[in-house]
């Protein structure tokens, strides 16, 4: 099984095979969460902790489902409650928790290139679950498998990613991958929400949405990230919907049968308009929740084998 990576840290690092190995074995953990019995012994015996710098909502649950149906056993540790408030750095925490012998170490972070860092400082698998607007490596799998099954394959595809590309490492992980897979990738939003380097990972850029979704198959929209702005990218939140929220009128420039998807949590009315959201024919909004939890699934499920494998040369007892 090709999947040499003794951590996932971002979409950077992977090759197609690692990709398709990867979603191939999330298949099969689609079907295992299907069932009324949801258990596999992947994990057992290994420990996983979360430790999430930022707030999450579903890709903290996800990642906690993941590991728990796997049977591992989970912790998830409280960042804001942490010795972190008490000015304990980020390494320090780190190797406090790296003490305990954890196997897995599941990071949100909100600075670039923490997860890495961390990575080098401790002994297990680290899998980074979004680190500033770096990388966001599971969503983009989980992106991934979730195009591949709503349209049969995963190249060749005309994908828009539109929105607030510039604050957005869910887009940055996705034009990786979906560069990886060879479709045609095209960025649509204001321009002070597209920053210039984007146009060297050879993408298509327009600001006009019409323009942009000519014929897409994939609509992928993003949160306006406001958190991570210091004021003046929009002039309103009305003027932003109304030239780049996703409505019917808009999406009629794509394929007829293109498919809508967003990240979540959504600003209802400020990217996308609920009906679209809510529309099961052209929304797969909820499928890419389910994907989250199987592709986290397959990813833990392979850097612990690699984890058990590196162990087993070692000596040391697994
Ligand atoms: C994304 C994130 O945190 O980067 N959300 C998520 O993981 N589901 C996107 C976002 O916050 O807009």
């Amino acid at each position: 099984m090709s999947f040499a990576h003794a951590h996932l840290l971002g979409i950077e690092q992977l090759n197609p095979f690692d990709i398709i190995t990867l979603l191939d074995l999330a298949e099969t953990y689609v079907d295992l969460n299907r069932r009324d019995v949801k258990h596999s012994d992947a994990l057992t015996g290994l420990t996983q902790i979360n430790m999430f710098f930022e707030n999450s909502t579903r890709t903290q649950a996800s990642f906690e489902l993941a590991g728990k149906r796997l049977g591992a056993d989970v912790m998830n540790m409280s960042m804001q409650a942490s010795s972190i408030k008490k000015g304990e750095t980020l390494i320090d925490t780190a190797m406090t928790l790296n003490a305990m012998h954890p196997d897995l170490l599941v990071v949100r972070h909100p600075h670039s290139g923490a997860v890495d860092l961390l990575a080098q400082k401790v002994n297990c698998a680290v899998l980074n679950a979004g680190d500033g607007k770096h990388e966001h490596p599971t969503q983009a799998l989980l992106d991934a498998l979730t195009i591949r099954r709503a349209k049969g394959r995963l190249q060749r595809l005309n994908i828009a990613i539109c929105g607030d590309i510039a604050h957005s490492r869910v887009a940055r992980s996705n034009i990786l991958l979906l560069g990886k897979m060879e479709n045609r990738i095209r960025l649509i939003g204001p321009p002070t929400l597209l920053p210039s380097p984007f146009k060297d990972f050879g993408v298509e850029v327009y600001d006009d949405m019409r323009e942009g979704l000519k014929d897409v198959d994939v609509v992928m929209m993003l949160r306006l990230q406001k958190e991570r702005m210091d004021g003046g990218f929009i002039p309103s939140e009305r003027e932003y919907y109304h030239r780049y929220g996703l409505d019917a009128e808009k999406l009629s420039y794509a394929k007829p049968d293109a498919i809508v998807m967003h990240p979540g949590p959504m600003n209802r009315g400020v990217e996308i308009d609920g009906e679209i959201a809510d529309d099961i024919n052209r929304s797969v909004i909820q499928e890419q929740v389910e994907m989250g939890v199987a592709v986290r699934m397959a990813a833990m499920d392979l850097l612990a084998r690699n984890l058990r494998a590196r162990r087993a040369e070692k000596g040391v007892m697994v």
